[in-house]
């Protein structure tokens, strides 16, 4: 498939990297950006041999938001009516398989939202997060004012959400909106290590590990540990947990099946 505004690649034969493209606006995120994003995610969740997604942008910019230009003339009706952000930006939360955010120079309103939509963010020690919307007269619509304190606590998340100011990746990590920090000329390797990594363990396993973990911010901690029980007692039920402490037992790799 041929898409205007991504591209898509392989690696691996079992890593499907989408790189947001749209240089000249910084990757501002657009409708038809976001729909190309969820259509090469869904096609990479749908393909068995693909075991992880890592979504990336520019060295200069992951995404520095959504497209200013194109929102600039539209009314109410025009968000409203479309469902503007709902229609197709949470295409992402339906995908099963890990997403790694591999995130590099600006990482700004829409952009930020997008990376947090992932399951975890690597960033480069260039990269700078911001929910700055505060200064276009409007709020972050894709999820930035539920997620980031979700990430980085309600101070951290007020003060970037009413000031609009940017953090650099050493806070990021500190404050946990990133997982790691790495060398600017390194992060797409150190990305993809940790995505191979990923790929080498049974697919049931890895999604259900996404599920349960993503749960925690659906539900109160009873019922979080209750569907964590239950999806860790189903997956005995797979050949992939014979498999995985057999291969334990005998001191030998374990060859997961997906099964
Ligand atoms: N939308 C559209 N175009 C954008 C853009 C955006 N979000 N961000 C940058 N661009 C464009 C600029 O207009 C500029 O285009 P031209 O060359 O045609 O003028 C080009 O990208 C390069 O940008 P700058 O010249 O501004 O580059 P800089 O290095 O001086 O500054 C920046 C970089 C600090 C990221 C600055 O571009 C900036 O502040 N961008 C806007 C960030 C922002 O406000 N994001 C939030 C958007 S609203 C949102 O995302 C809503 C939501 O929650 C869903």
């Amino acid at each position: 498939m041929s898409y205007e505004f991504i591209t898509t690649r392989i690696e691996a034969d079992k890593v499907g990297i989408v790189t947001l493209n749209r240089p000249k606006q910084l990757n501002a995120l657009n409708g038809e950006l976001m729909d190309e994003l969820g259509a090469a995610l869904k096609a990479f969740d749908a393909d068995p041999k693909i075991g992880c997604m890592i979504v990336t942008g520019s060295e200069k910019a992951f995404a520095a938001g959504a497209d200013i230009g194109a929102m600039a003339s539209w009314g109410f009706s025009d968000v409203y009516g479309a469902d503007y952000i709902t229609r197709n930006w949470e295409t992402i939360r339906s995908i099963r398989k890990p997403v790694i955010a591999a995130v590099s120079g600006f990482c700004l309103g829409g952009g930020c939202e997008l990376a947090m939509m992932c399951d975890f963010i690597i960033a480069a020690d260039n990269a700078r997060f911001g929910q700055p919307e505060i200064k276009l007269g409007i709020i972050p619509g894709a999820g930035g004012t539920q997620r980031l304190p979700r990430a980085v606590g309600k101070a951290k998340a007020m003060d970037l959400v009413l000031t609009g100011r940017m953090m650099n990746a050493d806070e990021a990590e500190r404050a946990g909106l990133a997982s790691r920090v790495v060398a600017v000329d390194k992060l797409m390797d150190e990305v993809l290590a940790a995505a191979l990594m990923i790929c080498d363990y049974g697919q049931l396993a890895t999604m259900a590990a996404k599920e349960s973990v993503n749960r925690a911010f659906e539900s109160g901690l009873s019922d979080g540990i209750m569907f964590e029980r239950r999806l860790f007692h189903a997956l005995f039920a797979t050949q992939d947990q014979k498999e995985g402490m057999d291969a334990f037992v005998n001191k030998r790799k374990a060859n997961f099946v997906n099964a």
